[in-house]
């Protein structure tokens, strides 16, 4: 097997996967994924101080009950994370923590380092690639720093997969940060922009499942990895259009200009302010498609494995009415673009 000139091998192909953040809203996805394909899994929960709640103990005993190891501690106690990796022979790190724990990876790197059995590093990323990308304040300052991270993965000699999936399949409410928890509106649409700005929706579960395969995979040892599924490659036009058809009735626009949106990322409200500074960039600024995947260093997902399909944003919405319509909740529901950054309006959908 080769190796890099920090000695560390590539391209591992079995050995224990850690999922940091596995109780999060993607690292969820990812830590199913990983059970899913049978791995040996581990998954760090924070279980003190203010970061205890009921929802992540219950994600975590879910996990566990699928198969999960969790082991309890947090990123950014660099003696525990040498002792964890090294004790059970993790071969692949995947982080997904939240944006305001982005630079305690760089205690979980040393770590890394220190312990020496790791033979790939997934940082926390999952969305746009943030060295290609240039949103406006406060999104910016989330960006640089992952671009912190990224630099320093890449000094300390690391392998590392950046996976930069897009946005999550679900209505892209811009005061709403785990947009795909809330069902697309039923009473108007807000439309940024014209609405013709074309994005790419990768369903949750597709995220974990093409995170996981790309973790494993030798050809995507230090590149980005692009979720780009052209099944799923829409402008909010078309989105409002397939909702309609899903719920048999149309509903009236509203125009969120660019200038609407940078006013609420002005406000520096975290984190519904950074969500309206990428709303603006993907759907104002075209962040996701204004250039081409083919450099060296990124590889598009689908021609890594031509064979497996994306579940497609029609798929994703039927979700959205099957949660909906045992309860006739069509009617009843308030307004989930009324949905708050921490409040979504209705349960999970698959997406
Ligand atoms: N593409 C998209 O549409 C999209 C949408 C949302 C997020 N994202 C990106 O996805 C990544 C994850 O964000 P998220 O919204 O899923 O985060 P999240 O829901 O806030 O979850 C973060 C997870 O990390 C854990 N964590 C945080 N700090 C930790 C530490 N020091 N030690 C151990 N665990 C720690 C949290 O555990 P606790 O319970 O202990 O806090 C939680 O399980 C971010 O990079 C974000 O930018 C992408």
């Amino acid at each position: 097997m080769a190796s890099t000139a920090a000695g560390h091998e590539l391209a591992p192909t079995t050995g224990a996967t850690l999922v940091v953040g596995g109780t999060g809203y993607i690292g969820r996805f990812v830590a199913e994924a990983g059970l899913a394909l049978g791995h040996a899994l581990y998954v760090l929960v924070r279980t003190f101080g203010p970061f205890v709640s009921p929802s992540r103990a219950a994600t975590a005993a879910a996990l566990r009950e699928k198969g999960a190891i969790i082991l309890e501690g947090s990123v950014d106690d660099k003696d525990f994370m040498e002792k964890t990796l090294r004790e059970n022979n993790i071969h692949v790190v995947i982080s997904a923590v939240g944006g305001e724990s982005i630079l305690d990876q760089l205690c979980l790197l040393d770590a890394i380092q220190a312990a020496g059995t790791v033979k790939r590093f997934l940082p926390s990323e999952f969305g746009h690639d943030i060295d290609k990308a240039n949103p406006v304040e406060p999104a910016l300052s989330l960006y640089n720093r992952k671009r912190r991270v990224r630099r320093a993965v890449e000094a300390a000699g690391v392998p590392y997969t950046y996976i930069c999936c897009n946005s999550i399949a679900g209505w892209p409410y811009h005061d709403n940060k785990h947009p795909s928890k809330a069902a697309p509106p039923l009473d108007r649409f807000v439309i940024y922009g014209d609405g013709s700005v074309r994005a790419f929706f990768v369903a949750g579960s597709d995220i974990g499942k093409f995170t996981m395969r790309s973790a494993f995979d030798s050809r995507t040892v230090n590149r980005a990895v692009h979720f780009r599924p052209t099944c799923n490659c829409v402008s909010l036009n078309e989105m409002a259009s397939l909702w309609e058809r899903k719920i048999g009735r149309t509903l009236p626009r509203v125009r969120f200009t660019e200038e609407d949106l940078l006013a609420i990322a002005k406000e520096n409200e975290i984190p519904a302010s950074v969500v309206a500074a990428l709303t603006h960039d993907i759907f104002i600024l075209g962040c996701q498609s204004n250039y081409s995947v083919d450099g060296v260093k990124d590889v598009e997902v689908s021609c890594l494995y031509p064979d497996m399909a994306f579940r497609t944003l029609d798929d994703c919405f039927s979700d959205y009415i099957s949660s909906l319509l045992p309860h006739q909740a069509r009617e009843t529901r308030p307004s989930a673009a009324a949905a708050t950054v921490d409040q979504p309006a209705v349960p999970p959908a698959t997406a």
